[in-house]
């Protein structure tokens, strides 16, 4: 009786919250959902409250049945808030129906999802599209994939990831934005919009994830999970910019990352759940472990059993535990032991229930169950137009040796060759969500639509990996036939991504050998390479005359290759990672210091190495169009300005070549002496503009504290005065300066 008043009471009172919630958000709408969710708070036993807390990967198999049968009654009890990996209109209603029929209170459950670059119309992978330095391109990706994931039910993205890193043997370079605080902060930032679009009350927007909090990037050596050990100066400067930009514009929720950070794993770590993303950012969302990361603080050593781990993690301001379970063994008997204050535990719960309010879960369950939007909103002409758009802008034409490229169209025999280039699956990358690479158009297919009159011969010539050559004089004489050759080489989609880390960047397997067999034929080469990460391919860079760099550019990437290869479409992509020229000279990034002893080719003394040159094979922001670019000198408006004071600094940039094309104004700046070592150039911003044959265009930066503050001596940020050097140009390595002091 008593359990059927209280259900009666708590039905009502969800109900009367659920007829007061609007539909959009307006100003005042967090402040009117707190009261609705301190009385949610009021009825829930504990046993509830850490479902809520609790998220589980989906778990039925084909048929619909549950595969553990305690996952089905954890729904029905409520002691589940939230569940990952399950999508599809009828699938998430299922999941839905069990909750809300059965359970006490009737708290929606949350569904979450891995759209990392696309959801079913899949985009370039997340590096590739750094590599278009077009943040309006890249919201729009993002817009793009919450639009379809949300039409399948989902509400939540683990995305974006916002970890820096410089070092390419960490397989998960392909899912972020490189190795640039600056232009990985406006990328997270365009990101974060495209997911969460215009407010979460509308019925297509995601929540996003920031992720993964924090310097996961920094893993020693490159190796995934591994240990991070940084000073806080460069935890500051370099790391943490990435997801303040994503929190700053409106992120809703932070995942932890797997590693330790000077010494404390990130998953129980207070500093950084606590004092830097609440109390310094003011981050008012909730936080997510990564997966079974609190289970894991038991392999780092820093807690000796559930009860512990569970502890830490509450403790440090971790809201929800993905996927080990903790937090459902062991959080009701820390609170009777004394060990968990409730209150913490009722804190973690409001900011949960408190997103659910405002993606209108409370309003309505099922307003992201539409069979209609299904039905109609997935893998639309105009999302696949854009996809090819941005898969098209994402390219990197690293050389173009007597303009080898485009090819004429009219070749009447092109050979295609190579491991990757008649590669469906590949093409859509690693984290490729829903997407069906069965639809994915490969290079092979891309140029023989876009040549159907054409002789297209096409030959595998080895695998990605493995030593076997016998399809070797296949493909040479298919190449001796032929008027120009494609060959695609690179990585498979799972040697980048998660658990992917190499120590050996060259071309896998026997892929150099064939493309030197290739070039002995003495027939013009274009080297098309599909990889996740920078690859050290020396030999590619002294013999082949074109190369592009494609990465996986997702559902329509032959198309979009094709376009490049043929002159349909121009490329415009900058690298935004350095590529090294061998794996010792990792970490290697446009940014590092000057060292006391700067590099001096004829004083053995000096920064360098014995063996190897200090540059990179190609420099942070590099690529080429088919058209060329001037740059005059820079003019500054000011060349003395105070601390409140900005300059104005341009450039004129002309194209003086054939072709229309865009190009990637950057501007970076060098401080000359400081209260600490500076790094030899940071970027501080960009544009990219569009200019016809002959056509010139001004473009000016404005340089004000913004861009001059860092952490000084005492760690306090701000600024200092001195002398400052305004690089502007077409890439890191190429600028032009001009100079001026802050009084
Ligand atoms: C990855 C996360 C991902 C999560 C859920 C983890 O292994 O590190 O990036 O969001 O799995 O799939």
């Amino acid at each position: 009786m008593k359990t059927r008043l209280l259900f009666f009471i708590a039905s009502l009172m969800i109900l009367i919250i659920s007829c007061q919630t609007e539909k959009k958000k307006t100003p005042d709408k967090e402040d009117k959902i707190g009261p609705r969710i301190d009385s949610i708070v009021s009825l829930m036993t504990l046993e509830e409250k850490i479902g809520q807390l609790t998220l589980y990967t989906s778990d039925m198999d084909q048929t619909g049945a549950f595969i553990r049968k305690e996952y089905e009654e954890d729904i029905k009890q409520g002691r589940v808030g939230a569940i990952f990996n399950a999508y599809g209109v009828a699938y998430t209603r299922k999941l839905q129906e069990l909750n809300l029929q059965n359970s006490r209170l009737k708290i929606p459950l949350l569904f979450g999802y891995d759209v990392i670059h696309g959801h079913r119309t899949i985009f370039p992978v997340p590096l590739a599209e750094a590599a278009s330095w077009d943040l309006d391109a890249i919201e729009k990706s993002a817009r793009i994939a919450a639009i379809e994931a949300t039409a399948e039910g989902l509400h939540w993205t683990f995305a974006p990831m916002c970890d820096i890193s410089v070092d390419p043997r960490w397989g998960r370079v392909v899912e972020g934005a490189g190795e640039d605080t600056y232009l990985g902060s406006r990328i997270a930032e365009a990101r974060v919009k495209g997911f969460q679009g215009q407010s979460l009350g509308d019925d297509n927007t995601l929540v996003a994830c920031v992720k993964h909090f924090a310097a996961y990037g920094a893993s020693q050596a490159g190796r995934d999970y591994h240990t991070v050990d940084m000073s806080e100066r460069k935890l500051r400067e370099v790391y943490l910019p990435p997801y303040k930009a994503a929190v700053d514009a409106g992120a809703l929720t932070v995942m932890t990352s797997f590693n330790d950070l000077n010494g404390v794993p990130a998953t129980a770590s207070k500093f950084l759940m606590t004092d830097i993303l609440r109390e310094e950012w003011g981050f008012e969302g909730f936080v997510v472990t990564d997966y079974t990361s609190i289970m894991e603080l038991l392999h780092h050593g820093v807690a000796a059993d559930t009860l512990e781990s569970s502890s830490l993690s509450i403790h440090a301001g971790v809201d929800m535990d993905m996927q080990s379970g903790f937090y459902q063994t062991a959080l009701a008997r820390l609170v009777e032991n004394k060990k968990v204050d409730e209150q913490l535990i009722n804190t973690a719960v409001k900011r949960i229930l408190k997103v659910k309010f405002l993606l209108g879960l409370f309003d309505d369950p099922f307003r992201y169950c539409s069979p209609e939007r299904e039905a109609n909103e997935i893998m639309t002409t105009e999302f696949l137009v854009s996809a090819q758009d941005m898969a098209r802008k994402s390219i990197v034409l690293l050389k173009n040796e007597n303009q080898l490229l485009p090819l004429d169209p009219k070749l009447k025999t092109i050979a295609v060759i190579g491991p990757l280039a008649d590669s469906k699956r590949d093409m859509i990358g690693s984290w490729s969500a829903a997407g069906d690479w069965s639809k994915s158009v490969s290079l092979l297919d891309g140029i023989k639509t876009k040549l159907p009159y054409t002789t297209i011969l096409y030959t595998k010539g080895c695998d990605v990996d493995g030593e076997n050559k016998d399809d070797f004089m296949n493909a040479i004489e298919i190449a001796r036939k032929s008027d120009a050759v494609v060959l695609a080489l690179g990585e498979a989609f799972w040697m980048s991504g998660e658990a992917a880390s190499r120590t050996m960047l060259d071309l896998p397997g026997v892929q150099q050998k064939l493309a030197e067999a290739i070039f002995a034929t003495g027939k013009p080469v274009v080297a098309v390479l599909m990889n996740g990460r920078p690859l050290t391919i020396n030999w590619l860079d002294e013999n082949v005359p074109a190369i592009l760099e494609t990465w996986f550019l997702g559902t329509t990437a032959g198309d979009a290759i094709a376009d490049v290869l043929f002159g349909d479409y121009n490329p415009s992509g900058k690298l935004p990672m350095t590529f090294p020229k061998n794996v010792g000279q990792i970490p290697i990034h446009y940014n590092m210091r000057n060292t006391g002893r700067p590099f001096k080719a004829q004083d053995k003394y000096t920064s360098k190495y014995l063996d190897v040159s200090n540059e990179p094979l190609y420099p942070f922001g590099y690529g080429l169009s088919y058209t060329s670019f001037s740059y005059s000198e820079v003019e500054l408006n000011n060349t003395s300005i105070s601390e409140n004071e900005s300059v104005e600094a341009s450039v004129v940039i002309t194209n003086t070549g054939k072709y229309a094309g865009e190009e990637v104004v950057q501007l970076y700046l060098s401080d000359k002496v400081a209260s600490v070592t500076r790094p030899v150039k940071e970027l501080k911003g960009f544009k990219k503009i569009m200019l016809q044959p002959g056509e010139s265009q001004k473009v000016m930066f404005s340089i004000g504290k913004d861009a001059l503050s860092f952490y000084k001596e005492d760690m306090i940020y701000g600024v200092e005065a001195g002398n400052l050097e305004v690089m502007i140009g077409t890439n890191s390595a190429q600028t032009k300066s001009a100079f001026f002091s802050l009084k």
